[in-house]
């Protein structure tokens, strides 16, 4: 009697197993199926665009929208990498429509974001959007909080390919489960879509959103002065080590060309957001950008440094008060150089390349990213830095040994 019972069990355990591994086997594997642990393979570099907010505020509307996309294009912008148009806030109608949707202001952008998304992809770009992880967007229009999976949707059906998603109203709710859940949406359109966390900094974004967004903002809003670029870049320090290929550190959008910098300082500040691996969203108006304007954006041998393939974000190596060396190790071995002057006069710097973590060898490359010249040395890094300026440079290794 013991032993039938015990053989019953032991039958029954079997079949247990038995259909349990079957169902395991059987779930569907198609093709489309897709881990929904796993972010998309997007913003591999630092994403690169324009963005309205910096230079015009709310102060935006369709067409305004249709000339960046030209100009984009005329300046060479597009050519060398700035993909994105980014309506930021204010884009959106007082309220949503009967059926909830987030819908375009009917005043300012009358044809629907949609057809604006297809006249952007005409022109061989993309299209940015703004929500807030709140109930309503800073300028207190409405937004994302608890309509995550009905938007997220309509951004894809227009066409959007990149949202910027902010952090005001969110009612003290938990921030990581808020930026989850615009994650989850994303995911669940089928769409690929940036996700741009914009909390600020507040939560210290760097331990978690590199797994639900593509780039975190890491501070407060940049302004258009020195201090704020300042102010900023050293809040920069020790996030080197939380950027990847797909994921980066956001210390805000360019403010050069907006007038509030100095030419000296416009060059500065978009050499450092280089050597960051900082998101290059341009943030002037560049439809009427200066010829030196031009040229700084689109400086293509500082742009190949942001874009480097290893993804490595630049980090401080030297500290001495106004002179700071900010280095970027890239794909090739080559190291990228910041010689930044804060000082309100002008300094003679200068730094050996097997102090900045490069192979000691005879002879370097040393090329000067804003003069395009090379130089051949046995190691100095040198310059004479303006006042509030900075010198960069790509040192390359000549000789292979000592
Ligand atoms: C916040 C963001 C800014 C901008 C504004 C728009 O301040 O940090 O970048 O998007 O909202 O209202």
């Amino acid at each position: 009697m013991k032993f039938k019972s015990i053989a019953l069990f032991m039958g029954v355990l079997w079949v247990f197993l038995l259909a349990f591994t079957l169902l395991i086997n059987s779930e569907p594997k198609d093709a489309d199926s897709t881990n929904a642990d796993e972010k998309p393979k997007l913003a591999l570099t630092p994403p690169m665009g324009w963005n309205s907010w910096n230079k015009f505020g709310c102060n935006i509307d369709e067409e305004l929208i249709k000339e960046i996309a030209d100009a984009m294009v005329e300046s060479g912008m597009r050519d060398v990498g700035y993909i994105y148009v980014n309506i930021d806030d204010c884009w959106m109608a007082p309220s949503r429509d009967e059926e909830g949707n987030l819908q375009a202001d009917p005043a300012t952008f009358p044809g629907g974001i949609k057809a604006i998304a297809d006249y952007v992809h005409s022109k061989g770009l993309k299209l940015g959007i703004y929500s807030s992880a709140g109930t309503k967007t800073c300028q207190g229009l409405p937004a994302s909080l608890d309509y995550e999976t009905q938007d997220a949707k309509k951004f894809a059906e227009w066409g959007v390919d990149y949202l910027k998603y902010d952090n005001c109203y969110n009612q003290g709710r938990d921030a990581v489960e808020r930026y989850k859940e615009m994650r989850r949406a994303l995911d669940t359109t089928g769409r690929q879509i940036v996700f741009s966390i914009c909390e600020w900094g507040r939560n210290r974004p760097w331990l978690w959103a590199p797994e639900i967004g593509n780039l975190w903002r890491t501070t407060g809003d940049i302004r258009d002065n020195w201090e704020s670029v300042m102010y900023i870049l050293d809040q920069q320090v020790g996030l080197a080590k939380y950027a990847h290929p797909g994921a980066w550190n956001d210390p805000d959008m360019l403010q050069v060309g907006n007038g509030g910098l100095t030419t000296t300082e416009d060059r500065a500040h978009f050499s450092l957001w280089c050597v960051l691996a900082a998101p290059l969203l341009a943030g002037n108006d560049i439809r009427y950008m200066t010829e030196v304007t031009r040229e700084i954006l689109t400086n293509e041998e500082a742009i190949a440094v942001n874009q480097d393939p290893a993804g490595v974000q630049g980090y401080k190596v030297r500290d001495q008060g106004d002179q700071e060396v900010w280095v970027k190790p890239l794909e090739d071995g080559d190291y990228a150089v910041v010689l930044l002057n804060r000082g309100e006069n002008a300094a003679f710097m200068a730094i050996r390349a097997n102090e900045i973590g490069m192979p000691d060898v005879t002879s370097y490359k040393v090329r000067d990213l804003w003069a395009h010249e090379d130089k051949i040395t046995g190691g100095r890094i040198d310059a004479r830095v303006p006042s509030h300026g900075a010198a960069m440079f790509r040192v390359r290794v000549i000789s292979p040994s000592n």
